[in-house]
């Protein structure tokens, strides 16, 4: 099933090299694409940071994290060590002079390079600056930038003024991950590769989508980054948002970079301002042994919420009238991460009201178990008349690709590829993050300028009351999370 396409001799340079996402995800990640053998002879994997270590003590570090994140495929001593010959560390001061001139000596000339700045956000202009300066930035120079990317708008515009003094938009990777996801690349594979669904994906036949992306996690450990975050900026304004573009946006001409952003770019524009009384936010508070948001990040008097629930509308031509509804939140009931696509009734029934409501439903299931469902409407079966009831069509990918591909291919694998690769293709570009703070700012500074306090809900259950209320007051019903 899966095809391995060759990419470039590479240099990776991993500022933050020693760091949590480095440990978790960047270099699993490599180690994944090694052992799929997309990690050609002569590239290097380099690990920059502020500690004094050793390249040998570097790749002890590295085995290490490999035996605690992808332990079950890193328990082969001799594939781990042939991976480790491709890793290196120098220390480099971001901020001083210290490292840059042994860091440009492990590069080679004429080779792909990505620098990976996997750091706080504060240090992304001086290593900016710091590459350019040191003479490091080619036309084979790419930059990978995490989220957070920007506080809000300002911060936003303000990042990508100093990065484009250094780098070209070209060069710069933003990642947001859930576009590595298999099955939110998935969504424009069945969107546009299909006569089925396209006719009908627009106001006129769809009564409302939603999104619910709910975790069981709580914050407790990353309290100082989330406390001034929230869950509006640490997975509205990007996660939710890019899926809510890919569900809504017009059909790119190509699967190409611009094509593809300029439409999720119309799609943010179009979004029209949240009213205050179409959106619920909420803390969680301590259940089943778990300790309260404020527990976990310290702070008693937290306003700061780990749930939000929105109703958004896309006014343009295709989707004016059918509602958006966003979901997401810490600490709920499960692990579950889904699309619906509601679709209206029919125009008229002709089996008669005891036949009831029925409505189809594509279901877009992104973790855990990814897979598509579309609920059709058929007779149920047997002698009892004309009784309908409602099957799913049901595209388990486990089942119909097999199991290798399920979680296989972990997005940060897809997304590193793409930037040796250099396809930009499912990075965001400057102006598609700074429409989505525009849209995010004003309803975070009305909470703000409300002095707005979350809505308490129970650890591991499904959010606040008031979620399920808008979406009552609205005559509708959330899916997931049940
Ligand atoms: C990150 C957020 O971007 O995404 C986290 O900062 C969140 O708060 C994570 O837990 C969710 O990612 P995934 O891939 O586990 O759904």
């Amino acid at each position: 099933v899966s095809r391995i396409i060759p990419v470039e001799t590479f240099d990776l340079v991993i500022f933050g090299g020693t760091g949590d996402l480095a440990r978790r995800k960047i270099l699993p990640a490599l180690f994944k694409r090694f052992c799929s053998g997309q990690v050609p002879d002569g590239s290097k994997l380099i690990g920059a940071a502020r500690s004094d270590l050793t390249t040998q003590a570097y790749r002890a570090l590295v085995a290490e994290a490999l035996l605690e994140f992808v332990g079950d495929i890193a328990s082969d001593a001799e594939t781990v060590r042939a991976f480790c010959e491709h890793v290196h560390y120098v220390s480099v001061d971001a901020r001083g002079e210290t490292g840059w001139s042994a860091l440009a000596a492990e590069l080679s000339p004429e080779t792909v390079r990505a620098f990976y700045f996997s750091v706080g956000p504060g240090v992304y202009s001086d290593l900016a600056r710091g590459l350019e300066r040191h003479g490091l930035v080619g036309p084979e120079t790419r930059i990978v930038v995490e989220k957070p990317f920007g506080h809000d708008l300002e911060t936003a515009q303000a990042l990508n003024r100093e990065l484009a003094q250094h780098f070209d938009e070209s060069q710069i990777y933003r990642i947001d991950h859930y576009l590595g996801k298999e099955t939110v690349q998935n969504l424009m594979a069945v969107r546009f590769g299909n006569m089925l669904f396209e006719p009908l994906w627009n106001a006129q036949y769809i009564d409302h989508i939603q999104i619910t992306v709910a975790e069981t996690v709580g914050v407790a450990g990353r309290g100082d980054y989330y406390e001034k975050s929230g869950a509006m900026r640490d997975m509205v304004q990007n996660h939710l948002m890019q899926l809510l573009c890919l569900i809504a946006m017009e059909p790119p001409a190509q699967f190409e970079p611009d094509a593809v952003r300029d439409e999720k770019l119309k799609v943010i524009r179009a979004l029209d301002a949240v009213q205050p009384h179409h959106i619920v936010r909420g803390q969680y508070t301590a259940a089943d042994g778990a300790a309260a948001y404020r527990e976990d990040v310290d702070n008693p008097r937290s306003k700061t919420e780990s749930f939000v629930a929105l109703k958004c509308q896309v006014n343009n031509w295709r989707w004016a009238g059918t509602p958006f509804y966003l979901r997401t939140g810490k600490r709920l009931r499960a692990r579950d991460s889904e699309i619906t696509v509601v679709f209206k009734d029919t125009p008229h029934s002709i089996f008669g009201p005891e036949a009831g409501r029925h409505r189809n439903e594509l279901n877009i299931q992104l973790q855990p178990n990814e897979g598509i469902t579309l609920n059709v409407t058929i007779k149920e079966p047997g002698p009892g008349g004309m009784r309908l009831v409602d099957v799913p069509l049901d595209m388990s990918f486990a089942e119909a690709l097999g199991p290798k591909v399920q979680g296989s291919s972990d997005a940060y694998e897809r997304l590193i590829m793409d930037v040796i690769r250099g396809n930009q293709t499912l990075f965001m570009r400057d102006d598609e993050v700074e429409a989505a703070w525009a849209w995010t700012d004003p309803i975070i500074h009305g909470w703000e300028a409300r002095g707005d306090v979350p809505k308490p809900y129970d650890a591991f259950a499904h959010g606040p009351d008031d979620a399920d209320l808008m979406m009552r007051r609205e005559g509708r019903e959330w899916r997931g999370l049940d």
